[in-house]
């Protein structure tokens, strides 16, 4: 941990959150550029990344942050979540750190600052990466479907994917999406919009971590019946397991970081087992290392994201996770970071 990333431990979580996107977005020549290696290429879907890892959403949610954590090293970013229209969250405090976990506790609820400065912001990136958008209803909507469609149409011809969010659990009954009857409409409506366009994007699928196989089989269904082209796993956990020690382990909202990894792999485990391989699925939850990237890609991710982790080790550790990666690859005997895509998951 670098002495920066110290001094804002000292401060309030959401604070410090907004001092570092004030320093990324005004201090990223400082940090430097991120490591290259052709071993970590890939290419999904005809989308080339630099390299497998990305930040999470949540991070950069209003999409101003593009350029600099993409030249600090990120393959590629996911912004958002966004809503419609701008909304405040709610009400203060709403993010616990834990450190003795390394986790966090979030009940944001989609702070953002809405739909038209998010545009704005993508168009005015330079993007020279992999740029994908997070989106969600707002908390008052009387339809959370017509949401979804809304800014759907206005923001997928912007950027290279868009991730539609049914997990988040800090807005009231989002995750009711993700039953049946509901998430047949949102996917059948969504990929109509897609199909009629002449220039179609990736549409992911974010999905939590807090439900049974049974579950994530209807989910599946529906994903192939709609042609979704991929599955985020996970968003945060409103589970909290046994070994969480810190206090703020009580508090309310959705559980990140170290203690949801074997959650979200087991989650991670099952879709690539159930799937033709020919489904996208990214790995988040957890992620704070090298090996931590690299079992996720063997239990069969293609791309891997990071959140919490990077909170409580700084930028350095984007560079440290490559660097590190690059080695277990060529430990390994692979040439290339696609070669390991589930290879311990046949
Ligand atoms: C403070 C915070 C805010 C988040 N906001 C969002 C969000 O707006 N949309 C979303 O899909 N996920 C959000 N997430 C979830 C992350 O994208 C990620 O799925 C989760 O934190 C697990 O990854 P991690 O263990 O590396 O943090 C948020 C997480 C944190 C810690």
């Amino acid at each position: 941990m670098s002495f920066l990333t110290g001094l804002l431990q000292l401060l309030p979580p959401e604070t410090a959150h907004n001092v570092t996107i004030q320093l990324t977005k005004y201090g990223s020549s400082f940090i430097g550029s991120g490591f290259h290696d052709q071993s970590l290429y890939t290419n999904i879907k005809g989308l080339s990344f630099s390299n497998p890892l990305g930040i999470a959403a949540g991070f950069d949610k209003n999409a101003e942050l593009i350029d600099p954590l993409l030249k600090i090293g990120f393959g590629f970013v996911e912004c958002g979540t966004v809503t419609p229209m701008p909304q405040f969250g709610n009400t203060k405090p709403r993010v616990f750190r834990l450190k003795k976990d390394n986790a966090i506790i979030n009940r944001l609820g989609f702070n953002n600052k809405g739909e038209k400065r998010f545009v704005k912001n993508l168009m005015s990136a330079k993007k020279k990466g992999i740029v994908g958008s997070n989106i969600g209803p707002n908390k008052d909507s009387k339809n959370f479907v017509d949401d979804y469609l809304k800014i759907y149409r206005k923001i997928s011809v912007y950027c290279d994917y868009v991730t539609i969010n049914v997990s988040s659990p800090n807005t009231e009954a989002l995750r009711e999406l993700q039953r049946k009857e509901y998430l047949e409409v949102l996917l059948r409506e969504i990929s109509q919009i897609r199909d009629e366009e002449k220039n179609k994007k990736p549409i992911m699928l974010k999905i939590d971590p807090d439900n049974t196989n049974d579950h994530y089989s209807m989910i599946l269904n529906l994903v192939n019946k709609y042609n979704i082209d991929g599955i985020i796993a996970t968003n945060t956990s409103v589970s909290r397991p046994e070994i969480l020690r810190d206090l703020n382990k009580k508090r309310k909202g959705g559980l990140s970081g170290t203690p949801i990894k074997d959650l979200s792999d087991k989650v991670l485990k099952f879709l690539y087992q159930e799937t033709n391989q020919e489904l996208i699925l990214i790995g988040v939850g957890g992620v704070g290392s090298a090996l931590d990237v690299y079992n996720k890609i063997k239990l069969g991710a293609s791309l891997v994201q990071i959140y919490t982790s990077l909170t409580y080790g700084g930028p350095h550790l984007i560079n440290q996770i490559l660097i590190d990666l690059v080695k277990l690859i060529k430990d390994d005997g692979f040439a290339n970071i696609t070669e390991a895509v589930g290879v311990n998951n046949k």
